[in-house]
């Protein structure tokens, strides 16, 4: 049988979109071995056509109006490469009214902007694919829409952001500070040269907003979610989180929290060592799912770069060749965020207190009024030195929510014995 030809045109030709081509020349023929499509690149739109990029485009592909991709009477699918969302939003939602499919990588658009982007989906009867935007090259919607289609998902917890997940392997291996491990990062091209979505939790958080819509179904609120970074820690919370067998890594935790409402943040959290999320180091991702009927799955891989995020581009215009429906919501209104107050976790506490007679009794009264139970206590004692002053002690708690958590911190802030707002991690156990 003769191969499918499909034109395509890209918006975007930086790393992901230049990847996007020369995985299409460089691999034409296993592509269409093994899928029966053939794709021509007929149209594509960057700032500066001048630029050098070490690939050639057909003779006049390229452009600066991302009009002339999208309008090109010949273009079928839209590969949507440029990021942001003002810009990238026209771009999607004119070619989806054009009934032509959408491809893209672009996590803050569909988080911030999905509901328009879905409902035009729906109404044009135009699917959107978006396996980049999540994890790069780890598969994990399609993991989710097919492999695991037959579970419900008990529990997901990820780490979804390479650049932060590499800051904080060089502040435990190498002893850095927060501030040299991201300046190394960003001398390595691991961050970007406006690193903010990164490390205040975002970029992991658009992401985590995805997959809640994949796993269950609805567009998750962005602002109803939880989303922090990595800027507050320190390195002498991962010196005594790896002393108590722990990691500290920025996970993203995507599960019910009730019948009606789905748990999603984004925190830099106590991961067991024990755990293989702990085991992820430098710029790799990975996803631990657990489904009702499948168990324990895990994926791991690289989350950025042009090759794998290219890859899952190439994988969804498969998909799209195939008229595999995209995502659109199929239960709206079926569930809501979970208000994380609500939501419940161990904790580590550390706080600095005077040192003299009742510090402790003071405190763990304190805890135990709001309910709160522990089950270990930390100091810093020196065996060989037991005249020491004692000037912190850490906890780590029963599982409790996090509204009590609050309320408890704000307790001990006011008395007079502790000397400093005291600090709290999630303790992750990956249960259900
Ligand atoms: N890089 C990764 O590893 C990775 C991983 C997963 C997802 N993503 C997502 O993939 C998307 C692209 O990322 P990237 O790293 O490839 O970005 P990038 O290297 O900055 O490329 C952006 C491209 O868009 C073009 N562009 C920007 N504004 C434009 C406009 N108004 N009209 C036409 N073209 C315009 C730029 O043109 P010039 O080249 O002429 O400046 C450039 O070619 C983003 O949504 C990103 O979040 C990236």
């Amino acid at each position: 049988m003769a191969n499918k030809k499909i034109k395509i045109g890209l918006v975007g030709f930086g790393t992901v979109g230049v990847g996007v081509c020369k995985i299409l020349q460089n691999q034409a023929d296993l592509i269409a071995k093994r899928s029966g499509v053939e794709f021509e690149v007929v149209k594509v739109a960057m700032r500066d056509t001048a630029k050098e990029r070490d690939i050639t485009l057909p003779a006049g592909a390229a452009t600066t109006d991302w009009q002339d991709v999208v309008n090109h009477p010949e273009v079928e699918f839209v590969v949507e490469l440029m990021g942001g969302t003002d810009t990238a939003y026209e771009v999607v939602a004119s070619a989806l009214k054009l009934g032509k499919p959408v491809i893209t990588g672009n996590k803050a658009l569909l988080a911030e902007r999905g509901e328009e982007i879905f409902a035009l989906s729906e109404q044009h009867q135009a699917p959107v694919y978006f396996e980049a935007s999540v994890a790069g090259g780890i598969p994990i919607i399609k993991s989710l829409r097919e492999a695991f289609v037959s579970n419900s998902v008990v529990n997901l917890a990820g780490i979804i952001n390479g650049t932060c997940n590499y800051i904080l392997e060089r502040m435990t291996d190498a002893g850095l500070s927060y501030q040299d491990a991201l300046k190394e990062a960003m001398e390595l091209g691991y961050a970007e040269a406006d690193p903010t979505l990164d490390i205040n939790g975002w970029d992991a958080g658009h992401k985590a907003i995805l997959l809640g819509a994949i796993s269950y179904g609805f567009l998750p609120d962005p602002e109803k979610t939880y989303v922090s970074g990595i800027e507050q820690v320190q390195l002498s919370d991962i010196e005594l989180a790896n002393k108590l067998g722990y990691a500290i890594k920025l996970i993203s935790v995507v599960k019910p929290a009730s019948d009606k409402t789905i748990e999603i943040r984004t925190q830099a959290s106590f991961v067991p060592q024990t755990h293989l999320l702990a085991k992820v180091d430098g710029v790799f991702n990975a996803v631990a799912m657990q489904g009702d009927e499948v168990g324990d799955s895990f994926i791991y891989g690289r989350g950025a770069g042009a090759g794998p995020t290219a890859t899952a581009v190439i994988a969804d215009l498969v998909d799209a060749a195939g008229s595999a429906a995209g995502f659109l919501p199929y239960n709206a209104g079926s569930y809501t965020v979970a208000d994380i107050d609500e939501t419940e976790t161990a904790y580590f506490v550390s706080l600095a207190v005077k040192d003299e007679p009742g510090v402790m009794a003071q405190i763990t009264s304190h805890f135990s009024e709001q309910g709160i139970s522990f089950s270990g206590t930390f100091s810093n004692v020196d065996p060989s030195s037991p005249d020491a002053a004692m000037n912190s002690v850490s906890f780590i708690t029963h599982k409790a929510k996090l509204g009590t958590l609050k309320r408890t911190i704000k307790g001990l802030e006011s008395l007079d014995c502790v000397t400093s707002t005291p600090t709290f991690y999630r303790v992750e156990s990956f249960d259900s």
